[in-house]
């Protein structure tokens, strides 16, 4: 019999913050607005939808389940909890890759600071998903500012994902803060697909479709299997 279950869906969006001491972080300018309209295109299609957020400034969308985080750390211990249950995890958050090695419990006075600040890695979150995934499909999203198709498809090869949505930040019409949005959708079965520029739910609406089919194809094996 085919597997009826609703699609169990996992995203990530925003940024994160690494905190050095109570009021100062490193962030990134990520909106989180291409990880809500996923959301919302997912609920569309009528998904079950986690919804792990960092700091952003949006609207909750409709019928997900929202998990707001702050740094990468807590972003991790989420996606941990939620993964195993998921069908297909995206994620389009951008993750802070450092983040300051000692954090100040109280506000560290100008006088008293050091002129530089020692940074630890963060865990990468996508590599350790795949490292113990079972069936799910795993989506990473790249934003590169060169050589767009070379470096996302290394990243897709090291995390060992399914697929890779890469953008170029530094293009127009392309952007973390804009409205509008051109990916290159890369999968490791060679498939490559450009989709936009369009506004980014009409992209999100086209990934998702796409990830629906891949998602039906897997379960009709399972099936034949
Ligand atoms: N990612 C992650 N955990 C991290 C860093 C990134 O899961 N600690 C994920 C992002 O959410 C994204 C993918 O990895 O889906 C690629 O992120 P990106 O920042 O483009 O790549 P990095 O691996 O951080 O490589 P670099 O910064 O060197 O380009």
């Amino acid at each position: 019999m085919v597997n009826a279950s609703p699609i169990r869906c996992l995203i990530t969006a925003g940024p994160t913050r690494e905190y050095l001491d109570p009021v100062r972080f490193l962030s990134n300018p990520s909106t989180g607005k291409m990880g809500f309209a996923l959301a919302r295109a997912a609920v569309e299609r009528g998904w079950t939808v986690d919804l792990v957020t960092g700091p952003v400034d949006l609207p909750e969308p409709d019928d997900v389940v929202l998990y707001p985080v702050t740094t990468a750390e807590e972003m991790f211990h989420q996606v941990d909890a939620l993964f195993d249950v998921a069908d297909i995890l995206m994620m389009t958050a951008a993750v802070s890759d450092f983040r300051p090695t000692v954090r100040h419990p109280e506000k560290v006075k100008k006088e008293e600071a050091a002129t530089s600040v020692e940074f630890t890695r963060t865990r990468d979150i996508l590599a350790t998903m795949t490292e113990r995934k079972t069936s799910q499909l795993v989506v990473g999203f790249a934003a590169e500012t060169s050589d767009l198709e070379k470096h996302a498809r290394q990243k897709m090869t090291d995390k060992r994902l399914d697929f890779i949505a890469a953008n170029d930040v530094s293009k127009a019409g392309s952007g973390f803060a804009g409205d509008e949005n051109t990916i290159l959708l890369l999968g490791a079965d060679g498939s490559r697909l450009e989709i936009g520029p369009e506004t980014k739910d009409a992209v999100a609406f086209m990934l998702v479709r796409q990830f629906a089919e891949e998602l039906a194809a897997r379960r009709e094996q399972d099936v034949q299997a």
